[in-house]
């Protein structure tokens, strides 16, 4: 596997390549990024996976200078799993001066997550502009465990007309239905063996959404009351369309449940997506 830091040696590498696909990381590679790197195998033949840990996405009170960085064992495992090729840019790669020509999502990335992390979406969209500009991949894959980014970086591409297919990606867990993420690894025992009801509380509220249940903001207000029950600081458990990420309207069924809560000092995001009854 090659691994690449410079945006000229990128580019010269990858001059005339027929279809590349690139999967953006932040490294901290677990099996739900490696899950990525085979599903993009699966449509182009050179898979380019990109790590930087982009300060542009990081409030102040976010964890930038903490966030696990693993970049050995990260290409080992990415090795193992035939990802061709590591972009691996440093800061004055990606950002030699101060960013000042940015991505401005439209305002519904100031809800849902944006709303507890301000700019939070401007700095992914920035750095996802310009990977691409970087790769120019033919597609490029995403879980769902973030769902309002893949949604906002589909929206873009959409809107900017940026010749590159998102291929969004189904989030992998663990056993006990955990969503694999690399902040898992702040949980202490006691908060790992909590951890798992996010999952099992948004499970409940899909089940109610397809079982003809519409009146949202109950089983909301449940949903948290449970969580909280448990210790969980809850920032939202919402139900919202999964095309707008808003409130759904009267009679939408692909609805989608996101939910955000802190257990202890690590907060964790999950979601699920609904199909209710027509
Ligand atoms: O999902 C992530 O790891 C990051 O937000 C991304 C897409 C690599 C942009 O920095």
């Amino acid at each position: 596997m090659e691994v690449i830091e410079t945006i000229d040696a990128l580019r010269e590498r990858l001059r005339g390549e027929p279809s590349v696909a690139c999967v953006p990381t932040m490294g901290n590679i677990h099996e739900g990024h490696l899950s990525l790197v085979r599903i993009a195998r699966q449509h182009a033949p050179l898979v380019v996976t990109t790590i930087f840990v982009n300060p542009l996405q990081f409030g102040a009170n976010d964890d930038f200078d903490s966030y696990p960085r693993t970049f050995a064992e990260d290409c080992e495992k990415l090795a193992r799993e035939g990802n061709a090729i590591v972009f691996h840019p440093d800061e004055t790669q990606m950002y030699p001066e101060a960013q000042v020509f940015t991505v401005e999502p439209p305002p519904v990335a100031n809800k849902l997550e944006g709303r507890f992390r301000p700019g939070h979406f401007r700095g992914v969209a920035t750095v996802v502009l310009k990977l691409f500009n970087m790769v120019q991949p033919h597609y490029a894959v995403f879980g769902k465990k973030d769902y309002q980014q893949i949604s906002i970086v589909r929206h873009m591409v959409e809107q900017l007309a940026l010749p590159v297919k998102i291929i969004p990606a189904e989030t992998v867990r663990s056993e006990d239905g955990l969503a694999l993420s690399s902040r898992n690894r702040y949980l202490s025992t006691a908060e790992r063996a909590e951890a798992p009801r996010l999952q099992r509380v948004l499970q409940r509220v899909k089940d109610q959404v397809e079982a003809g249940e519409r009146l949202f903001e109950a089983i909301e207000f449940a949903a948290d009351a449970e969580l909280a029950r448990h210790g969980w600081h809850v920032d939202y458990v919402v139900v919202r369309s999964r095309r707008t990420l808003m409130q759904p309207a009267a009679h939408e069924r692909e609805l989608v449940v996101l939910g955000a809560a802190k257990l202890g000092n690590t907060r964790l995001i999950d979601n699920l997506e609904i199909m209710a009854p027509g």
